[in-house]
Order: structure tokens, then sequence, then C-alpha cells
């Protein structure tokens, strides 16, 4: 069977490059629905878009890559179309747009436009051998036991990274593109929780303080989430994305309070109880209970220096830790690195060394932020693509 565009991976990118690209368009997917991701996330209200987005709140070797698709396709964009089928949608927090109903909106919303413009949808299908003959890519797919060879004049990738083998991620994109001769950048989990050895955290576990986490020279501050296996949280997950293993992490309790005044003021207030108390007054009582075993915190306040309080205040400022690892791709929302961006033009998203190939969404080495901005690169990629095609 000879098609114009073969696009492999009927998730977010897949799905709005076939949508909106010129032609025949074929799209195939090993799963038993499209957008199984855009389903389970954000909690099934799908966090489709950021309003905040920008590119730097992209990880990627060449931090310039995303600005020409995120330029051209915004997250307003997205919106309007959102809109234009009626979506209710809400901002919970920090720019981060949720459907009001469900994540199932989207696909709907996809489906729809991928029906309108006639786009073939071949599910539980495998990919076999990729190749080219010179003019077309040929493909072998393995459809209800029958393998059928399919020609395309492009091919795109967009079957994601590694992140959830569970729901059917494989890396075969990066497979593809070395195949091809593109270079792939290490790969890593991202947006994921630590692990500890000894489980340090258990007795505290399902206790969450706003906290920063610095990672390397990047902080965040956002809730955490102590956990029976380490850390957890918005704050911890963002603060994954930029750490390396071997590193420790920098975790500040509540850095919007002055710690020193506060302890200072309890000092005055209640001068015989003990520093660890006091944090009780301020922090969970589990926490401030893990703190006090940790740190010694029995002194009573009447007999406390300025310097102890400092001290103390210092050790709520800076509490370094060494995390064993992280869970995975098993449990990672996302997958840093990728197909490397050098070799991609960043306008189109086309192969520069092979006309006709092209890689898009969470495939490329283009990591987003927690809150929407991996969608929102999902969208933009695919449709700097599809306007190519
Ligand atoms: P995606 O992974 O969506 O699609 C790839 C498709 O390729 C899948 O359908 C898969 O079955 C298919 N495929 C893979 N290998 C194949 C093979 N060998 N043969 C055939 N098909 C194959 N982001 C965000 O912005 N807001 C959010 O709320 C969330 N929430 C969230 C929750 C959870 C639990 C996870 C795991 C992730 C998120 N994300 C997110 C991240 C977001 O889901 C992710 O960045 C996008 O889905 C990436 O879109 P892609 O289309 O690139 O890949």
């Amino acid at each position: 069977m000879d098609t114009d565009t073969l696009i492999l991976g009927a998730g977010a990118a897949g799905m709005m490059c076939a949508a909106h690209s010129g032609g025949r368009v074929l799209l195939v997917d090993h799963a038993k629905a499209p957008g199984e991701k855009i389903r389970i996330s954000g909690g099934g209200r799908c966090n489709f878009t950021n309003m905040f987005a920008e590119p730097t709140n992209y990880i990627s070797q060449n931090p310039h890559f995303v600005k020409s698709a995120l330029a051209r396709y915004t997250q307003w964009d997205f919106i309007a179309l959102v809109d234009q089928y009626g979506i209710p949608w809400h901002e919970k927090t920090l720019g981060q747009l949720f459907c009001d109903t469900s994540a199932k909106d989207i696909i709907a919303m996809l489906r729809d436009l991928m029906a309108k413009t006639g786009v073939d949808l071949w599910l539980e299908t495998e990919i076999g051998a990729v190749a080219h003959d010179g003019t077309h890519f040929v493909v072998q797919l393995k459809k209800a036991g029958s393998t059928r060879t399919v020609r395309a004049k492009n091919l795109v990738l967009a079957t994601g990274g590694k992140s959830i083998p569970k729901m059917g991620a494989t890396g075969i994109a990066y497979q593809i593109a070395t195949q091809f001769g593109l270079e792939v950048t290490p790969t890593r989990a991202g947006l994921v929780p630590f692990t500890f050895s000894d489980q340090p955290f258990a007795a505290i576990s399902g206790t969450s303080v706003p906290a920063r986490i610095t990672a390397g020279t990047t902080s965040f501050d956002e809730a955490l989430l102590f956990t029976h296996r380490g850390l957890s949280g918005p704050a911890v997950l963002q603060a994954s994305s930029y750490w390396h293993e071997g590193e420790a992490i920098t975790v500040t309790i509540e850095p919007e309070t002055d710690w020193l005044s506060r302890l200072k003021d309890a000092r005055k207030a209640t001068p015989r109880r003990q520093i660890g108390t006091a944090l009780a007054d301020h922090l969970p009582k589990k926490l401030a209970q893990h703190l006090d075993d940790l740190w010694g915190l029995k002194d009573q306040l009447a007999n406390t220096t300025d310097a102890r309080l400092q001290e103390v205040a210092a050790q709520l400022a800076v509490w370094s830790l060494m995390p064993a690892g992280t869970e995975g791709y098993r449990t990672a929302e996302v997958t840093i690195g990728g197909i490397d961006t050098d070799g991609l033009s960043s306008k189109t998203m086309e192969a520069k060394s092979v006309p006709g190939l092209y890689a898009i969404g969470e495939c490329v080495d283009v990591t987003g932020w927690l809150g929407g901005y991996n969608f929102q690169w999902a969208w933009s990629s695919a449709m700097a693509a599809a306007r190519a095609i």
C-alpha cells in the first residue's frame, strides 16, 4: 500500500500531526486506543498546556531549538482549538490548564480532527523493518496476524520516549533514528520521584510541606511530599529533571518563612518549650518530630543562644540529601534526552540528512517542565512537521 505520510505513534504528537498534514496519512500504533497517555494525564483531566510556556521551560542540549516551533504554534493556538470544540477548562495553578470534565475530551477532539481530514488509523499494529528504497520509506506493519508493506514519501517518528513501558513505551524512535544516521543523546527518566536507601522517610510518608528543591543550580518552589521510598511532589519531580546520579539535592523547608525570627519569637513567647516543639507549631507534626530526631532539637528555648537558633534556621534552609536514585522509567512522566536536535530542522522537525524523515514530540531531545509544557511541545512540534508536510 502507498501513502503520502506514515506516522508512527498515535499519541499526542502523532495525532496532532496526522490531523494537520495534507495528503494521504496513515497513523499506526501498537496500542488498542490512541492517546493513552493523554487519557491518564493530569489525573484524568489532562494538563493540556501552560499559559506561561516559553523556551526556558524546556531542557535540551540545544536550548534554542524549541523557539521556532513554540513561536509558530503557541499555547494560545491550542487553547483556541480547545475553545472551538467547546471543551470546558480551568487554570489550576501556575498557568496550568486542565479539562473541567475529562482528558477524553482532548482525545475526542483529536480523533474528530483526524476523521475530518480522512486520516487512516491502524491500531494494534506492530512496526517491523523500516527501510528506504531511494524514493520512499518502506515499512513492514504487522496487523491482525498479517504483515503489510507500506510505502510512504514521509515518515514521522512520534512514538514518544521510554517512560512507563507498561503503557507501551518502547524507545523504537531512537532505533529508527539511529538506523538513518541520526544521533541520539543519552536518555534518563525525568519528572520522577527520588528513592533513598533504607527508606528514611517511611515514618512520615504522606506528609507534605511547601519547599524549595535544588538540583545542580536549578530550584523549584512547590510542594514536597515524603513517601515510603523517598521524595515526591511537584517540586521534587521538577528538580529530578535537573538531577544526575551521585549528586546531592538541597531541600529548603518553607522558603518563604523567616525561621530565625520565628524561633526568636517563640523563645520570647514560650521560653520553656523545646526548639522541636516550637517547630511543630508551624510544620506538620510528623515532620517536626522527624527533624527533632534527626537534628537533636531538644534544647529548651530559654537556654538557646542566637547562634544555636541561627544554626537550626540554616538547617531548615539547606537540608542536603543524597538520593540513591529515582523510580526510573516505571513511573517517570517523561524521558530526558532523545533524538539529537542537531540533526533536525527546528522549523520543520525534518531530519537534515534524510529528506522526508521527521521526529516530533517526546522522542526528540526536548523535555518540558511539569505543568502542561510537555503536551505543548507535542502540539507545537507536531504542527511544525504538519505544516512542512
Ligand atoms: P506519547 O507517549 O504520547 O505517544 C507515543 C505513542 O507511540 C503511544 O501511543 C505508544 O503506544 C506508541 N508507540 C510506542 N512504541 C511503539 C511501537 N514500538 N510500535 C507502535 N506504537 C508505539 N504532560 C503534560 O504536558 N501534561 C500532563 O498533564 C501530563 N501528565 C502525564 C502523566 C503521566 C502519568 C505521564 C506518564 C506523562 C504525562 N505527561 C504530561 C507527559 C506527556 O504525556 C508526554 O510528554 C506526551 O504524551 C508525549 O507525547 P508523544 O506523542 O510524543 O508520545
